[in-house]
């Protein structure tokens, strides 16, 4: 049934044999880089789109291409960095400088932070036309936004900043940054329509599936299901293919049906696994006392957390990222606003 089980992993990076469409917003996005060969940063770029459109996907092509060049008058080097994950002004700034610069000579959390930043500055020549950086700060909505300030300053340097929402995030930033920020470009990734996510399923069937066990109609279903996203479509195939393996000769109707919501429990499952301790908390009091209100869950949080809590600004960004992730369902607008968590 399954002959390449990697090909039906979603977290790994497809090879490019299997990756399909976009090819209009990558080449926007190529675009976008395109001044980096007059030997100058160009303005941030956004990436913005709802879930499993490819944005990490696009992000890591438009990089990889930067790299492997453009022309021999320039050399671009890459930082890339998942803000879900590593978030605080010093982690964001280490992983860069560990990128950029190298890790020989630099101490988690004894190299101070400034010292970061003046690693980062002396290692890049601003009147040296042919060299160029890259900063790529993937979900970057939930960044500690003071790193922002740092990177956009450094020379020879320039941002990508890969995000769901472009507009709700500058909203919420310091005018000074936001005014930096608010000039750059943005490319939008729409939802995959559901003959797009066929065809990106197509593929995942030829090299990752043995032959004949999936016929077009039930990817068709699969499709249909995934709400225009790639991620969700891919896991579907997977579940089924899974649940089919030593089972059966082929995937059935049944299988798919199954597949369905046993996929987004998983995904549902790995993006819980991704949570910092305080997110855990965030949701762990909203699965006790749901729905609660962003005030409430802010003091039940205050009171667990007592001086390690974090700031109302940064809960509300967690939460809503949360409800991007599917963890949480957000009800309300305005005063009226809940969270709970959210069921199949
Ligand atoms: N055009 C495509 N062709 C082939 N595979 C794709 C395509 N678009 C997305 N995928 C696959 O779908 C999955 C989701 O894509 P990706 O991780 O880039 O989404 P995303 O927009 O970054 O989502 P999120 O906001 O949740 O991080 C990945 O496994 C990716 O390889
Ligand atoms: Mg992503």
């Amino acid at each position: 049934m399954i002959r390449r089980p990697e090909v039906l992993d979603h977290t790994t990076t497809p090879d490019a044999s299997m990756i399909v469409h976009r090819r209009d917003e990558l080449q926007q996005l190529a675009r976008a880089f395109q001044g980096l060969e007059n030997g100058r940063p160009v303005n941030p770029v956004f990436l913005t789109g709802p879930s499993g459109v490819g944005k990490s996907l696009l992000a890591e092509a438009v990089t990889d291409r930067l790299v492997r060049g453009t022309s021999d008058e320039l050399a671009v080097d890459i930082a890339s960095v998942n803000c879900w994950t590593t978030r605080s002004r010093y982690e964001v700034t280490f992983e860069v400088a560990r990128q950029l610069v190298g890790g020989a000579r630099l101490h988690h959390d004894s190299t101070p932070r400034l010292d970061l930043l003046d690693r980062l500055q002396s290692t890049t020549d601003r009147h040296d036309p042919t060299s160029q950086r890259i900063v790529v700060l993937d979900e970057v909505d939930v960044v500690d936004t003071d790193v922002l300030y740092d990177l956009a300053d450094l020379p020879s340097t320039s941002l990508l900043l890969v995000s769901n929402e472009a507009r709700s995030f500058l909203g919420s930033l310091d005018p000074r940054i936001e005014s930096r920020l608010s000039v750059g470009q943005e490319v939008r990734l729409e939802p995959y329509t559901a003959d797009e996510l066929v065809r990106i399923l197509e593929k995942r069937v030829e090299y990752g599936l043995e032959h004949d066990v999936i016929s077009q109609r039930q990817l068709e279903r699969i499709a249909r299901h995934a709400d225009g996203d790639a991620r969700k479509a891919i896991s579907t195939l997977r579940e089924a293919a899974e649940a089919a393996q030593g089972r059966s000769q082929t995937i059935t109707n049944t299988l798919i049906d199954e597949a369905i919501p046993e996929a987004r429990e998983r995904l549902r499952q790995e993006n819980l696994a991704k949570l910092d301790p305080h997110q855990q908390v965030l949701f762990d009091i909203v699965d006790e006392y749901g729905p609660v209100s962003p005030g409430t869950l802010q003091e039940l949080y205050e009171d667990r957390m007592g001086d390690d809590a974090k700031t109302q600004r940064t809960t509300r960004r967690s939460a809503k990222k949360m409800v991007y992730y599917d963890l949480l369902v957000a009800r309300g607008e305005g005063p009226s606003r809940e969270y709970a968590v959210a069921t199949t």
